[in-house]
């Protein structure tokens, strides 16, 4: 009897514990002023990544990385390219990806809110974002990227900054 009740209590702990990480994991990015975890499809990476017109040695960041994928992209475009990535899970997978493609010296993952980071040294930046985050992001890229610069966004626009081109849900913006 004693087991029984020490194994139903260990279950119900583990449940608790496990209700809480989910708990934690979706509150994460709305604590953090950022979007919750979705990836960008494999077609729509290509088509960002072309819309970024990358040259060489250009320096690129995607901010909320995710999985990398973005990250791995603009780096095989020829970009030194940086994610932003407060998800520890997914700064793990998409650390390991890059070890796995061999791009370790062109692509690097901060687990650190991109919030908190200076922009202005980067010529291209990517972002699947969420509404609630556009109208402060749309200030923060005006205030720190150089002329020049090019923002992508996947999906979500921007209030005040007229896109300078738009394939399909894809949206291009020049400094
Ligand atoms: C919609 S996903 C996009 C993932 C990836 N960029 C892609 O397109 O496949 C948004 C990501 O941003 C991350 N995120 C949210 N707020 C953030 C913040 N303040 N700083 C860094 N990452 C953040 C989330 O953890 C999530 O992985």
């Amino acid at each position: 009897m004693v087991n029984i009740l020490l194994i139903a209590l260990f279950f119900l702990v583990f449940d608790l514990f496990f209700l809480l990480f989910l708990l934690w994991q979706s509150l994460r990015p709305v604590l953090a002023g950022g979007a919750f975890y979705a990836s960008t499809r494999e077609e729509a990476v290509k088509k960002m990544v072309a819309l970024a017109q990358i040259k060489p040695g250009e320096k690129a960041v995607d901010l909320g990385s995710g999985d990398g994928r973005l990250v791995i992209a603009l780096a095989r475009a020829g970009a030194q390219a940086s994610g932003y990535e407060i998800d520890p899970l997914l700064v793990w997978l998409s650390r390991r990806k890059i070890r796995q493609a061999g791009l370790e010296k062109q692509a690097f993952i901060y687990r650190q809110s991109f919030w908190n980071e200076d922009l202005s040294g980067f010529n291209v930046v990517t972002v699947y974002g969420i509404s609630y985050m556009m109208k402060r992001l749309e200030r923060k890229l005006k205030e720190e990227l150089k002329t020049g610069a090019r923002v992508v966004s996947n999906y979500f626009t921007f209030p005040d900054w007229a896109e300078s081109k738009k394939e399909g849900r894809l949206h291009l913006y020049q400094k």
